[in-house]
């Protein structure tokens, strides 16, 4: 008998590459996935995945939903939302995914994806970071925050379970935009009549400009991301931390390039200047604090999901901003 799997955010941009990771899985015989809003599983060919409708923040939708499982996938989670509605998804509807399946009789195994943000954009972080930096967040930054939040409560609620945490850096790929979608070029796309848009972006001094710190970043492809999972899920290595990230850095000059921006060179004093006017002003948006992250190089080392899973990511930084980019297109 292979393994059931259950999943929370199956319909998100990991979510997507996971479940078609699980699908090609021999040793996963059923997924059963939950999330909010209405999808059919068979829209994607998908052939062993049930879903069903249910927001996490009901403890009895996800009693339901772990109970037949022998491992728990928790992804469900408010990335760019207001603060009330990622504590309240992101704190506590993770406790009800934790404490739901430390309850069950049946799994044995949680995977969790928390991210290189639980680490905290601390400027005596050492680079590259390893799992046995202790994730601090960033009370500045909501998201970085809750991640850091969420790495506690599991260390507190899932006694008697194997514990698979990871940590990718930005995930990208033709099937997950995130980064790009949320650059404030993209943002105001949609205010600007369309027309207009395609004058704009006709013209090569009008193409929009990114400030560029200098600071570097990583990336890591969904299918690379949507493979350690799946070596989780199976148990493959010892269950603990795993950082993930492509080989490879990048700058915003990279990515400007990339999507036919022009970049800028900014000292990175601006970004922390930018970051310290964040956290004065009131009534600023939670993305905002988004700004954080560009503070400090937040550069993992993964040679322990190298060496304990056996992940090998096939796409590299490069590879995969393109790929993004192209997709955006
Ligand atoms: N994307 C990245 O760059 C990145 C990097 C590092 C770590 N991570 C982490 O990886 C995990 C998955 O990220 P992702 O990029 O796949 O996110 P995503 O694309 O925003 O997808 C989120 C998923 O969670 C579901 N969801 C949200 N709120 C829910 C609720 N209350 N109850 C049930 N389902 C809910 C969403 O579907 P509905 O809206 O229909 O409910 C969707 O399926 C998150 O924990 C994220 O923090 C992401």
């Amino acid at each position: 008998m292979g393994l059931t799997v259950a999943v929370t955010g199956p319909t998100g941009e990991i979510g997507t590459a996971a479940v078609r990771a699980l699908e090609d899985d021999d040793r996963v015989e059923r997924i059963v996935g939950m999330a909010r809003r209405p999808f059919d599983p068979a829209s994607r060919g998908w052939k062993k995945t049930a879903y069903h409708q249910g927001d996490i923040q009901d403890r009895s939708a996800v009693d339901a939903l772990v109970a037949e499982a022998d491992v728990v996938v928790h992804l469900a989670f408010i990335i760019l939302g207001s603060h009330k509605e990622s504590e309240r998804v992101n704190l506590a509807g993770t406790r009800n995914v934790f404490e739901a399946t430390q309850a069950a009789e049946r799994p044995s195994r949680l995977v969790y994806t928390s991210s290189v943000a639980a680490y905290g954009y601390h400027a005596d972080n050492p680079v590259p970071l390893t799992e046995d930096v202790p994730p601090r967040g960033s009370d500045a930054h909501y998201y970085s925050a809750q991640k850091a939040a969420c790495e506690k409560l599991l260390a507190e609620t899932t006694e008697g379970l194997d514990v698979y945490v990871l940590r990718p850096c930005i995930v990208a790929g033709p099937e997950a935009t995130v980064l790009l979608r949320n650059l404030p070029w993209e943002q105001a796309a949609p205010y600007v009549p369309d027309p207009l848009r395609r004058l704009l972006g006709a013209v090569p001094g009008l193409r929009p400009v990114l400030p560029d710190p200098g600071v570097r970043f990583q990336l890591v492809h969904h299918d690379d991301v949507a493979a350690a999972l799946a070596a989780a899920v199976a148990g493959d290595g010892p269950p603990g931390a795993y950082n993930l990230a492509a080989d490879g850095e990048l700058t915003i000059g990279d990515l400007a390039r990339a999507i036919g921006a022009y970049s800028i060179p900014v000292p990175s004093d601006v970004v922390t200047v930018t970051a310290g006017l964040v956290d004065l002003l009131p009534l600023m948006p939670s993305q905002a604090e988004w700004i954080h992250a560009a503070r400090h190089p937040m550069i993992m080392d993964t040679a322990k999901a190298r060496r304990d899973l056996g992940w090998s990511p096939r796409h590299t930084a490069h590879q995969t901003l393109k790929a993004m980019a192209q997709a955006r297109r």
